[in-house]
């Protein structure tokens, strides 16, 4: 495992911040994700004139897009008590039982990595999930018995950045909706940072916000991130909070004009170096930066693609020419061949 390329995941912008101090509590702070928030307030809206809870809702996309922060919004503003939890915390079958038998009527359950849940315990979850039973196997072999009990009326709110690892039986019992949330464009990150810099008490002038905002790889989880690291520089150097300030900082975590990490070029470079810019499996690059592929799937290349460094295609991924651009190699003369 090549070290400096996990210790940005553990300790930078990747990480789950505590960000819970930026998080809106209110649906007119939350900016950008403008189709879901118009899909959630139909069905939420329902719910209520039904007097009902509402239906079982999955949330997916990359990391720090505010899949977490939805489901904190959904309850606060819907009234309800939210009980959170994670596929891997839940181990056994007993701790789901646990969890879902503790739950009061129209209680919100969040469980954040579902696709982390092995297949035993989804089993448990899809009755309970369909038709608010618990169905408990006790004892073993001829003796075994089934028992069920009746839960609570309950929301589950799932997120996961992984949608692909989710069962389609898994998949079809969120009835309320599966919901991907796409990245913010730089005028939504821009906001956000705003309004952060506001709550933190901060001074900065539209110009760091702006710098901030390009290179936060269209997330604002990583853009609250970038903003408390230029305040920390400019604090510790007596400086005032601008773009200047802003490069200056973003410089020292090695996150270059475009936004990319070191891990990212690290991609990019191992692509060209090694396997000629593509087409090459996920698998092949992982091994050769002696990375886990769901790091490089998950964390990545979502911004990587988005960004239009790599294409994928049904032989592999390519390098762009934009890619080679960026890393300033020269470009190889049959790239359009292979993006066929
Ligand atoms: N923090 C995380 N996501 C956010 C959003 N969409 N708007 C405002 N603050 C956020």
């Amino acid at each position: 495992m090549s070290s400096d390329f996990n210790e940005e995941k553990k300790e930078g912008f990747d990480a789950a911040l505590s960000d819970s101090e930026l998080r809106p509590s209110r649906w007119e702070d939350y900016i950008g994700q403008e189709s879901i928030k118009n899909n959630l307030d139909i069905l939420l809206r329902a719910a209520t004139e039904r007097g009902t809870h509402p239906e079982h809702i999955l949330f997916y996309g990359p990391p720090g897009l505010g899949k977490t922060t939805l489901a904190h919004l959904i309850a606060k503003t819907s009234g309800r008590q939210m009980k959170i939890t994670s596929g891997p915390a839940i181990e056994k079958v007993g701790d789901l039982a646990s969890i879902l038998t503790n739950l009061s009527p129209g209680d919100i359950l969040f469980i954040d990595e579902i696709h982390r849940l092995n297949k035993t315990i989804e089993e448990v979850l899809y009755p309970a999930m369909e038709s608010g039973m618990l169905d408990i196997i006790i004892g073993k072999g001829p003796s075994a018995r089934t028992i069920q009990l009746e839960l609570p009326p309950f929301t589950l709110l799932a997120a996961t950045t992984r949608v692909a690892m989710i069962s389609s039986p898994l998949r079809s019992r969120f009835s309320g909706g599966v919901y991907r949330l796409e990245f913010y464009s730089d005028e939504e990150i821009q906001k956000i940072v705003n309004r952060s810099a506001k709550i933190l008490g901060m001074k900065t002038d539209g110009s760091a916000e702006r710098e901030i905002s390009k290179r936060a790889r269209s997330t604002p989880r990583t853009a609250n991130y970038f903003l408390k690291r230029a305040r920390d520089y400019a604090q510790v150097h007596k400086k005032e909070l601008n773009e200047e300030v802003v490069i200056e900082a973003l410089k020292m975590l090695g996150i270059d004009n475009e936004g990319l990490s070191p891990s990212d070029r690290k991609i990019l470079e191992v692509m060209a170096e090694k396997f000629n810019g593509g087409p090459v499996g996920l698998g092949t690059i992982a091994a050769a930066l002696s990375e886990e592929e769901a790091t490089i799937e998950e964390f990545n290349e979502p911004y990587l693609i988005q960004k239009g460094f790599i294409e994928r295609t049904p032989r592999g991924r390519c390098l762009t020419q934009k890619a080679y651009e960026h890393l300033g190699i020269a470009v190889p003369k049959n790239l359009q061949d292979r993006l066929l």
